[in-house]
C-alpha cells in the first residue's frame, strides 16, 4: 500500500448511521455499523492524510491519529460536515444518512393510546443531503459518495453521481448479506464520469486501501 500518497492532504469522512428521534427513548435508524467509513479513515491516515471522521453512533474505537467528531442526527452531521469544509481537500461520504426525520419529535415519551384504532401516524420530512451540499460548496473538495442499492446498482449509482454533482461514487450492492451493512467484507464498483473499476470481494480494510489509492490518483489528476 503506497504510504505518503496523501501527505499534506486533508480528508473528511462521514461514517455510520444517523438516528432520528421520535421521542426521548425511540428513534429511526439503519444497519450501518461504521466499519467501512472507519476502515477508510485508517487507510487515508496510513496514506499520510490528516483525517477528520464525522461519526454517527457506532460501537467502534477511534482510530489512532484521527480526529473524531461524534454526531447523532442527519442535521448534526450536516452541520459538522459544513464546519469541516474549510479544512477539507477530499470529502468521502460513507455514512448511511437517514433521508427523513420525524417532523415534530416529541419532548416526552409517547404514550400508548388504549382506546384508539390501534394505528398511529408519524409525519416525516426530508433531511438535508450532506454530500450534495458539499459538492455545491465553493471551493469544492474532491467529493466521493457511496450508493447503497438493492437492484440495478451501477445504473442508480451513475444517476446519483450526476444528481449530487460528485467526482466519484462507490456503488455497494446491499441486497447481499455477505457484504455491505455490518459485514467485515465488501465488494464495490467505483464509478467516475468517464470510467469505472470493480473492487472484488475483500476485507473492508483492503477495499479501503484500494479505494484510497484510486481516490488519490483521481484527486491529483483533477487538481
Ligand atoms: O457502516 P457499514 O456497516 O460498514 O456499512 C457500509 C455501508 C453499506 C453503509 C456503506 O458502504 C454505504 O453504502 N454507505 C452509503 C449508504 C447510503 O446511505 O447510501 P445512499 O445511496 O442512501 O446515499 C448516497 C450518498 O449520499 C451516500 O454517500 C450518503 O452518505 C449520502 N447522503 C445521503 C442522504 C443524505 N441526507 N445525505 C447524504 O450525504
Amino acid at each position: 500500500f503506497p504510504r505518503q500518497i496523501l501527505t499534506g492532504t486533508r480528508v473528511t469522512i462521514t461514517a455510520g448511521p444517523t438516528r432520528e428521534a421520535i421521542d426521548p427513548v425511540r428513534y429511526i435508524s439503519n444497519h450501518s455499523s461504521g466499519k467501512m467509513g472507519y476502515a477508510i479513515a485508517e487507510a487515508a491516515r496510513d496514506a499520510g492524510a490528516e483525517v477528520t471522521l464525522i461519526s454517527g453512533p457506532v460501537n467502534l474505537p477511534t482510530p489512532e491519529r484521527v480526529k473524531r467528531i461524534d454526531v447523532v442526527s442527519a442535521q448534526d452531521m450536516y452541520a459538522a460536515s459544513m464546519n469541516a469544509l474549510i479544512q477539507t481537500d477530499i470529502f468521502i461520504a460513507t455514512a448511511a444518512v437517514a433521508d427523513f426525520r420525524v417532523e415534530n419529535s416529541h419532548n416526552q415519551k409517547i404514550k400508548k393510546q388504549h382506546n384508539s384504532s390501534g394505528a398511529m401516524t408519524l409525519t416525516l420530512v426530508e433531511n438535508p443531503d450532506i454530500v450534495a451540499a458539499v459538492a455545491k460548496h465553493s471551493p469544492k473538495p474532491f467529493t466521493v459518495g457511496f450508493a447503497a442499492e438493492t437492484q440495478d446498482v451501477e445504473n442508480y449509482a451513475r444517476q446519483k453521481i450526476q444528481r449530487k454533482g460528485l467526482d466519484m461514487i462507490v456503488a455497494n450492492d446491499v441486497s447481499r448479506t455477505d457484504i455491505g451493512f455490518n459485514s467485515d467484507q465488501n465488494a464495490v464498483t467505483v464509478i467516475w464520469p468517464e470510467g469505472q473499476q470493480p473492487l472484488e470481494l475483500a476485507s473492508k480494510a483492503q477495499i479501503a486501501r484500494d479505494l484510497v489509492t484510486l481516490i488519490s490518483a483521481h484527486y491529483k489528476k483533477a487538481r
